[in-house]
């Protein structure tokens, strides 16, 4: 995953976010104030206006009139009390304002649904103005600090895209890194249209299917992350050459991961193949809720998340897959995670849960009734980031179906929240998922300062999940080596675009 959008897999609120989130608030309240302001003078010379024409000329021009100043009254009310709610989280004077903000409110809307509004209107307007400048004191000093920090920062807009990819804490560091890894993504196609004749790789179709090698997917729009796993995976193998990474990317960002791999091709004889999301044409909306959903504006699903429920489809003349985050960086060699006997299981994945902690209670809605029915809510729960996928059983198990069954159940957000998709995971894989030994995959390493030295020199893969990816700068010191020694230092590219490793 890019930048700081959040993991797929483990707890964000690890990590305190309260001053980060102050930031976001600030800038909604701004726009609030802004658009409160603005319905205001706009309220205020409609009720002028209705109140002085109508003595005038009564006809037909009023109807019209009255029915846009009700209308403006609704929204109004709207915006007050978006405001009320705003002054409450902020405890801005508390009590007084949010009773007047509330009362005010509510007799707004009452008069959005009266006909005989102008003279009341004009009060109540008077004292909403009254009420706003009042309160725009007490949010100018908080404007004023926050304008201190975004200054001391110069990230206003990152910390606006960053809000929108996802999580609070990796904001400030995110406001770097995503413009060094947008810079690569811009120089690689750069590098693209002025060598049109350089050829890009293509991996057989017989290597890409062939059963007796071993087979990865990778799901990612960040170059520099997928080449670190890459060359992590290979640098530990004791035969690199039966190794085959299946990277899938957006369809953006497939010409620029051409020209990375064409310069620097995996070494030792390991195979690359690269596709991007466009190919597969079977994820339609008409056979995938996934699809659906994004095509009817829902802006929290991201299709390269969602794509491991499909393995099956995108893979299908393979029998077994490994599945591979992109924050991950690999010690050992994966060929004995190849053979691990997953007795009729799906899934093979490490667990978490420890005492009352990480159990199904924790990621999904346990107060819905189908899922009280289904789950235990002491189920322990695994994690993404390093799974073996039997694709054979998974379609005996018809477990895309079922994951299609969740996902149209959780349309609004119910039952887990959908800029996540370990809970999908979870319910999908709920009765065949067998449990890897812990050494397979040590996770924490980009919000948890204390995993045991000795855990992590035994890991066969370390998990950066969390919002301290080792590519940006807030990359936790003790740990951001154990990846950066995996980096193509010497792309000149990589110089080019300030990645500070
Ligand atoms: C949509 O996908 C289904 C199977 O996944 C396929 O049969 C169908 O042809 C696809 N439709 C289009 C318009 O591509
Ligand atoms: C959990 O599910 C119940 C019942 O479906 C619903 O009313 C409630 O809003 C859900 N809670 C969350 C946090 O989504």
């Amino acid at each position: 995953m890019a930048g700081g959008r959040p993991t797929t897999t483990t707890t964000m609120s690890a990590l305190g976010s309260t001053s980060t989130s102050t930031s976001t608030k600030h800038k909604h309240k701004q726009r609030v104030l802004l658009s409160l302001l603005a319905t205001l003078v706009f309220l205020v010379a409609a009720s002028v206006l209705l109140s002085t024409k109508t003595q005038t000329q009564p006809q037909p021009q009023p109807l019209l009139r009255l029915h846009l100043l009700r209308r403006q009254a609704s929204d109004h009310a709207a915006l007050v009390s978006a405001y009320a709610a705003y002054s409450r989280r902020l405890k801005i004077d508390a009590s007084r304002q949010v009773r007047l903000f509330s009362s005010l409110a509510s007799s707004l809307a009452d008069l959005a649904s009266r006909s005989d509004v102008d003279k009341e209107a004009k009060d109540r307007v008077k004292l909403a103005r009254q009420l706003v400048s009042e309160s725009k004191e007490a949010f100018d000093t908080q404007l004023k600090i926050h304008k201190l920090r975004d200054t001391i920062f110069s990230v206003h807009q990152h910390l606006h895209r960053a809000r929108k990819l996802g999580d609070l804490s990796s904001r400030i560091a995110a406001s770097s890194t995503p413009k060094s890894l947008h810079c690569l993504a811009m120089r690689l196609m750069e590098h693209r249209i002025s060598h049109p004749q350089d050829a890009f790789p293509s991996t057989p179709a017989s290597l890409a299917s062939d059963l007796s090698l071993y087979h990865y997917a990778i799901f990612s729009d960040n170059i520099i992350a997928v080449s670190v796993v890459l060359n992590s995976v290979i640098r530990n193998a004791a035969h690199p050459s039966r190794h085959v990474f299946h990277v899938v990317t957006d369809p953006m960002y497939l010409p620029a991961m051409q020209v990375w791999f064409a310069k620097q091709p995996p070494t030792a004889g390991a195979h690359v193949d690269l596709h991007s999301t466009a190919e597969y044409t079977f994820l339609n909306a008409s056979y995938s809720p996934v699809i659906r959903q994004i095509e009817t504006g829902n802006q929290e699903l991201s299709l390269l998340h969602y794509l491991r429920f499909y393995l099956p489809e995108i893979f299908p003349k393979l029998k077994r897959i490994i599945l591979l985050e992109d924050d991950v960086v690999v010690q050992k060699d994966l060929a004995e995670l190849w053979t691990v006997n997953l007795q009729g299981n799906v899934n093979g994945a490490v667990e978490m849960c420890f005492g009352g902690f990480r159990r199904y209670n924790r990621y999904l809605n346990f107060t819905n009734q189908m899922v009280k029915e289904r789950f235990s809510p002491r189920a322990c729960a695994w994690a993404y980031g390093v799974n073996v996928f039997d694709l054979q059983a998974w379609r005996t198990e018809q477990c895309t179906e079922q994951f299609h069954q969740y996902q149209q159940m959780n349309e609004d957000g119910l039952l887990w929240k959908p800029d996540t998709v370990l809970p999908a995971g979870l319910m999908t894989f709920y009765t065949t998922t067998k449990p890897l030994e812990k050494s397979w995959h040590v996770m924490g390493l980009g919000y948890n300062p204390s995993v045991s030295p000795e855990e992590i020199r035994k890991a066969a893969v370390l998990h950066f999940n969390g919002n301290m990816k080792p590519w940006l700068d807030v990359a936790m010191n003790q740990y951001k080596q154990l990846w950066t020694k995996y980096v193509d230092s010497d792309m000149e590219f990589l110089q080019l675009c300030n990645f500070g490793l």
